[in-house]
Formats: C-alpha cells, structure tokens, sequence
C-alpha cells in the first residue's frame, strides 16, 4: 500500500508549503500530494483552501490575489512560530524540490468551486516542461476536469469521489479511469468491493494507525495521511 504525504507532510510541517514539501521528499515513500488553484495573473498556486485566510496572514480568494500579492502573505505562522517566513509556493517551486527524487506528484486540481480556466492545461504543460509527465497524478473534485486530463494526458489521472446514486466502477470507466481517490468513510463501506472489480482505490486523509491497516487489508493501493513519517515506519 502507498503512502502520499497529504500537502506534503502536514501533520508536522505547515501544509502546502515548500517546508512540507522538503520533509516528504526526504521520505521513502511513494508519493505527495497537493492542492492547486489559479492566482488572479494565471499562476498555479499551491494552497488547499479558495481563501487565503485560514493558513495565512491575509484575507481574500486566491483567484483575486496577484502571484505578488500572494507572497506577500506568511504562510507558516499558523502552525507555529517556528515556521514564520514560510510562503505560499507556486506549482513549479514544488515540483522542484522533487526534481531529484522518485515521488509521485497528485496535483489536486480545486476547479471544483471557481472553474479556474485553462487549469489543467497549465498543469500538463508545467509537468511536461519540468519533465515530470510520468510522475504526475491529476485529480479533481471536479470529474469534468479529470476527464479533460485523461484526454490530452496519458499517464495518469484520478478520480475524487465521496457518496454517488450509481455505480462506482462504471461511473469512473464512463470518464475513462478506473483510479479512485475516496474518503476514509467511503473506503472503509465499499474500498473491498471497489478493489475486488478492479479499482484502484486511495483513500484519504488517513491518520489512524487502525485504519491504515485496516485498508491493507482489503488490498486499497494507497493512502494519503498527515504523518508520512510515522505511517511508513509503522507500516513497513
Ligand atoms: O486529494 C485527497 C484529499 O486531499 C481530498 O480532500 O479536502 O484534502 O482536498 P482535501
């Protein structure tokens, strides 16, 4: 079963931030994830929430900020003051810092809320320049833009899904993947039954050391989690 650092390695480090990312990328496991919205000037911006004001000094929607006005704001302070300096990155700052290793990138792309056009373009073209294609992972809320990223990007693309009224298994094949990123809840009611028709299931955020083995069990094929650290030692 796969470990993804959920925003890097959150549970420690301030999330979504190049300090998380940093501490992951020293970590032997499979892989990362992160959030991305567009800034108000079309950069690609990691943060997990549409406003800036729960993980920053400031207040507003990123889509309204300018990339400048962004970095302006202190991105670690909220965790602790240990962490103050720390900025909002941009996508290709992060998928620097993995320049050098092997991790797996999920790009949760945010266009499920405001439809940040041209998104999913903008991220393909990034991982292709950055040579990073085979290692990224796209995935939406928003199945229309996963859908969209199964068509112009063929390594891989995930599918984000809690409660749906039909089936699972031939919802995703109808947007062409078969890759399921659940919540913890979902996967815990149906992951074994989505892993026997030939899912592959990732369920998120798991914290729980009960839960992860849990999942093991039934065959889920990774996890995302807080404490990349602590799960993989206690997994291996
Ligand atoms: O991508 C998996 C998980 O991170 C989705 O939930 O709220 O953390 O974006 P959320």
């Amino acid at each position: 079963m796969k470990i993804f650092a959920h925003r890097g390695s959150s549970g420690t480090h301030p999330e979504n931030t190049l300090a998380a990312f940093q501490k992951a990328a020293e970590l032997p496991v499979a892989g990362v994830e992160l959030d991305v919205h567009l800034s108000k000037d079309g950069e690609l911006i990691v943060i997990h929430d549409e406003k800036v004001n729960r993980t920053t000094n400031g207040k507003g929607y990123v889509k309204d900020l300018t990339l400048a006005e962004l970095k302006n704001l202190d991105a670690g302070n909220w965790k602790g003051e240990e962490w103050v300096g720390e900025k909002i990155p941009t996508l290709a700052e992060v998928l620097d810092v993995f320049a050098e290793t092997s991790h797996i990138i999920n790009v949760e792309l945010k266009t499920d809320i405001f439809p940040y056009e041209g998104a999913v373009g903008k991220v393909i073209e990034l991982a292709a320049d950055k040579h990073f294609s085979g290692r990224i992972v796209i995935s939406s809320f928003n199945h229309l833009d996963v859908q969209q990223a199964l068509q112009v990007h063929h390594a891989r693309a995930a599918l984000l899904a809690s409660n749906i009224l039909v089936d699972i298994t031939d919802y995703a094949k109808s947007i062409g993947t078969n890759r399921l990123h659940l919540s913890l809840p979902y996967a815990l009611r149906h992951g074994a039954q989505l892993v026997e028709k030939g899912c592959k299931v990732y369920v998120y955020t798991v914290n729980s050391l009960d839960y992860a083995k849990q999942l093991q069990a039934i065959g889920v094929h990774g996890i995302f989690t807080d404490f990349p650290e602590n799960m993989w030692e206690q997994l291996k």
